[in-house]
């Protein structure tokens, strides 16, 4: 089976372009969900081709997108994002370039699906966000991938390629976020013809010892 990072080398060209309805419905949670993060400085694991770095950049004082693909970042940098956006290859589950409690949100949308293992990423959540920051995961829903649904896309010559996938039920995340210190505080899925198509869910780490 061909690397995450090969897939997504082939997607990278036509992946904002081609009907995506999962691509479409977490740009509109993540557009909803913007204006929470003005004048804060944002960790996006997974940005590919910036797809919502745009948006973040926007409002956040600073965006760091960090994402395998070499390929989605090109595209990502072709865009006229501001100086305040910060783009690096690097691996989620190798150490994130950022120091500890150097931000106050972490967003991740539609990559935990390529992650096995959900723990890694809270933890190094814990490890970056401030006190009392947001994780916010938007990702296909377990339901849907439990009926086969998954990233996919059609090359030129209509062959359809997935990289590899792993389902996280609503439980795996609770007990990932738990393990390493976060509230779960918000939880939306969003449906679409009865069946919701985007398990989306907002974190907060532990405030820490309330000041006298
Ligand atoms: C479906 S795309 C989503 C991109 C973007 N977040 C969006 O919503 O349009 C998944 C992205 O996750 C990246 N990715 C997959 N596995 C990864 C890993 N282990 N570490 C970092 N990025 C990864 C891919 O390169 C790709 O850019």
């Amino acid at each position: 089976m061909p690397s995450t990072t090969a897939i997504y080398a082939a997607w990278a060209e036509s992946y904002d372009h081609t009907p995506n309805a999962t691509r479409d419905a977490d740009r509109e949670v993540m557009n909803r969900l913007c204006p929470r993060f003005t004048g804060l400085d944002l960790l996006e694991l997974g940005c590919g081709t910036a797809k919502n770095t745009q948006g973040f950049a926007q409002v956040a004082r600073s965006v760091l997108g960090i994402d395998i693909s070499e390929a989605m970042l090109a595209i990502a940098r072709a865009r006229e994002l501001p100086a305040t956006v910060r783009l690096e290859l690097i691996e989620l589950g190798a150490p994130w370039p950022t120091a500890d409690a150097s931000v106050d949100v972490v967003t991740a949308s539609l990559v935990l699906e390529h992650i096995e293992e959900l723990a890694v990423v809270f933890a190094e959540a814990a490890r970056v966000l401030r006190p009392g920051g947001w994780l916010w995961t938007s990702e296909l829903h377990p339901a849907r991938q439990r009926r086969g649904s998954k990233a996919r896309f059609e090359d030129a010559q209509g062959r359809s390629h997935s990289p590899e996938c792993f389902i996280h039920g609503f439980a795996d995340y609770v007990a990932a976020a738990r393990a390493s210190g976060f509230q779960v505080c918000e939880v939306e899925e969003p449906l679409e013809d009865g069946l919701p198509r985007l398990l989306v869910m907002g974190f907060r780490r532990d405030p820490g010892p309330s000041r006298p």
